[in-house]
Order: structure tokens, then sequence, then C-alpha cells
């Protein structure tokens, strides 16, 4: 595999799969910003990475000429031609480009209002207390592995009304088809077709027996007249599956790593309740999850950078919320910072549609955490483990308090 090589030159040679980048991206980041905010690579079939704050906000305008067909960093499988094949990527609506993309847009909307979340806080609240009873009497935990990547497959099973207990499946799943199925094609089609048969069954027994959870409520919807098929409601819950799970798993488990390694946060935290919203909101900064793709359907220019038709581009939004130009102190974690236009969650059309859900996990997992356990330290710092990739985040966090 390509991304084993040492990497010659950052700026034409990048690997977002690099063993010291993964652990910390940070001075390669501020390297390229610098250097080369326009980064090339001929890893992962050819890509180019964008660094700098406000080339993502410029690249993301660029609609449809970079085009969302193929958000995935994965390569492309070679017989793939995704200027000519479009739907068979389809993934809605965040594989699609207007004016297809806005009415499936609308359609998940209404399940993510803040309104429609609270009503799955207190199931969030319940699990996570009980998550933590079932370690606190040991004084330690992991608190990625026991903890957050317990609680999002669950909160978002919840939601859709599916088996709650068959968790640890959609985490191997979910992982197949975003974090290791980056670098392995067979395993991204492999875990992607699971869970599509997965809710294909889910979708038949709710054409059998409608009841009022999210699928049978999607069963319902139409799409310019036309009554959503099963293969687009399928589909739109790969995607909701997809995206709900290991990104919010990432913000919650990277954040107790934050918190486990600095300890003066961690006091102050603690010490002073009210800084909950804003310290939220830099964790997201700080640790921001995930990076995205788009591929030019066309010729593009953008300042010294000619994106060739077929070109693909990898949005690193984590390296955007570390922009000096945008943020003082970007490396640091600033837990009362009042101007915090951060990019975690995209920016523009695609916006993340479940920002309000991944916030009243991440509020809930680290309030109750802190309500509980106050006092948590590393226990063994070259057990932390990371994933690499699109969305990068802490997968073991083992603590002792
Ligand atoms: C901290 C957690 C999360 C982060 C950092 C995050 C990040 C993102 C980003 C960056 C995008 C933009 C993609 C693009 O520009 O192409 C996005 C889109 C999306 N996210 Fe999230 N996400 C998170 C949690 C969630 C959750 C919990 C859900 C709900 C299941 C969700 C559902 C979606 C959907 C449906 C889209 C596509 C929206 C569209 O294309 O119109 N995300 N997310």
């Amino acid at each position: 595999m390509d991304d084993q090589k040492p990497v010659s030159d950052w700026t034409t040679d990048f690997n977002i799969f690099d063993a010291e980048y993964t652990k910390d991206p940070s001075p390669v980041w501020n390297d390229l910003r610098e250097r080369c905010p326009m980064a090339h690579t001929d890893r992962f079939g050819g890509m180019w990475m964008a660094t700098r704050y406000e080339d993502v906000q410029a690249l993301v305008r660029k609609v449809p000429e970079l085009s969302n067909r193929q958000p995935s960093l994965s390569p492309m499988r070679p017989e793939a031609d995704l200027l000519a094949d479009y739907h068979a990527h389809m993934l809605p609506p965040i594989s699609a480009d207007p004016p297809e993309q806005i009415p499936q847009r609308r359609l998940i909307l209404p399940f993510f209002t803040p309104k429609a979340v609270e009503l799955h806080r207190p199931f969030t609240v319940k699990l996570c207390n009980d998550l933590i009873d079932g370690f606190i009497d040991k004084g330690e935990a992991d608190g990625a592995a026991d903890y957050a990547q317990q609680i999002t497959p669950r909160v978002i099973a919840h939601m859709l009304g599916i088996d709650t207990t068959r968790a640890d499946q959609f985490v191997e799943w979910v992982r197949g088809f975003v974090e290791f199925g980056v670098a392995d094609i067979e395993l991204r089609s492999r875990s992607r077709r699971d869970i599509m048969n997965f809710f294909a069954e889910e979708v038949a027994a709710r054409r059998a027996r409608p009841s009022d959870d999210y699928i049978s409520q999607l069963l319902l919807k139409e799409l310019d007249g036309v009554p959503l098929t099963d293969a687009m409601v399928i589909n739109m819950c790969l995607l909701l599956l997809t995206a709900g799970i290991d990104t919010t798993w990432s913000s919650i488990g990277t954040s107790l790593w934050h918190f486990a390694t600095h300890p003066d946060d961690r006091r102050r935290l603690a010490g002073e309740p009210d800084l909950w919203p804003t310290a939220i909101e830099e964790m997201l900064r700080l640790h921001a999850p995930v990076s995205i793709a788009r591929i030019a359907m066309e010729d593009v220019e953008h300042d010294d950078t000619n994106f060739a038709r077929g070109d693909r581009l990898m949005l690193n939004l984590p390296a955007a919320n570390r922009d000096p130009d945008v943020f003082e102190c970007p490396d640091e974690a600033v837990l009362d910072r009042r101007k915090n236009r951060h990019v975690a969650f995209g920016i523009g059309i695609h916006r993340c549609a479940g920002s309000n859900l991944a916030r009243m996990e991440m509020e809930v997992a680290l309030q109750t955490w802190f309500e509980r356990i106050p006092e948590f330290e590393l226990t063994d710092p070259d057990a932390v483990t990371w994933a690499a990739g699109q969305v990068r985040g802490a997968r073991n966090v083992p603590v002792r308090f």
C-alpha cells in the first residue's frame, strides 16, 4: 500500500496516514499553510489538499464545478468514472450537487432540528450514566473505547428506530466503511454492502408494518412529488449511520484525551461550568475530526492552482480551524473563546445536517463524565491510539481516576 512509504516532501507527497502526522498533524499544517497552502500527493489516486481557512471557504463555494459526488477521501476503483457515473455512488444528500441536493437535504433536516434532537437527550443521559456505572468502581477506563465509542452508535440507532443492542456491529461496519476502508477499497465495499443489507431488511419490515420511527417517516416522504424508493431510503440511512457514529465518537474521545492531558483546562472547566458552551465549540475547533473531498467537474482556477477536470481535492477543515490568520493562539484551547467561527461542521450547502445532534451528544457525554469523574489522567500515554484519514480522532484513551 503506498501509504507505508515515508513522506519525501509534504508539499508534493503528503500522507494523511503517516504515523507521526496522525498523532499530531499541527506542525505539518503550520508548515504547509506557510510554504504551500495547496499541497498535492500522488497517493490515494492523486489528491490536492487545502489547509488555509480562506481557501477552504472559497473552494467550498465553487459549486457545482467542484462536485460532491465523491466526498470520501478513499481512492476510486480503477473502473469507476465519477465524471460520468453519478448515481453509482449515491449517498444522499452528501454525494449530490444542486439542484438534486437541495430537496434531498430537506428530507432529513426535520430530524435534526434542536427540538427534534432534544427528544433524544433523556436516552443519551441515561446511556452515559449506565456506561459510567459499568466502570467507575474500577478506578480506570478507556475514555474512547469504553465510553465515547459506546454512545454514538446507540444514540443514532435509537433515533432511527433500530436495534441499539447491535451497536458493536454498527461500529465494525462504520469503521470498515469510513476508517479502515479509506485505504482498503474491498473492505469499504464489503462494509457498505453489509450496512445496506441490514437497512434493506429494516425497510422491508416497515413497509410491511409501519411504525412512527424515522425510517418509517422517511418511507412516507416524496421527492418532486414521487414517493421515495426503498433504495433512496436505504442510502439515506447508510449516510446517517456512517456520518453519525465515528465523527461524534472522535470528538468526545479526543476531548477526553485533551482534558486528561491538560489538567489546567480540566480543572478550570470542572470549576466553571458556565464555560461548557464555549468549551465545546473550542474542542470542535481545536480537534475537528472531519476532512472532506471534492472532485473537479471542469478545469478550475484558484489563485495559483489549476485543478484539471477529474482532479480530487481534500478540504482539510481541521487545518483551517487552526489558521493563525483567523484564530488567535490557534494551537491552544481557549475555553472561553468568544469569536470562534470554526468550520468543523463544514460550510455552505453541505454543512453538517447533524450538528445539533453532535453538539447534544458532546454536551451530555462530557458533562456527565465531568460530574461523576472530575479528576482523571492518562494511565499510559503510549497506549493512546488515533484513527487517521477522513475522520481523525482518539480511539484509545486509557485513564485512571
Ligand atoms: C462532531 C461530529 C460531526 C462532525 C465534525 C461532522 C462533520 C461534517 C462535515 C464537515 C460535513 C460536510 C460535508 C461536505 O461539505 O461535503 C457533514 C455533513 C453531514 N453530516 Fe456531519 N458531522 C458530525 C456529526 C454528524 C451527525 C451526528 C450526523 C447525524 C447522523 C451527521 C450527519 C451529516 C449529514 C447528513 C451530512 C450531509 C449534509 C449534506 O450533504 O447536505 N453528522 N458533517
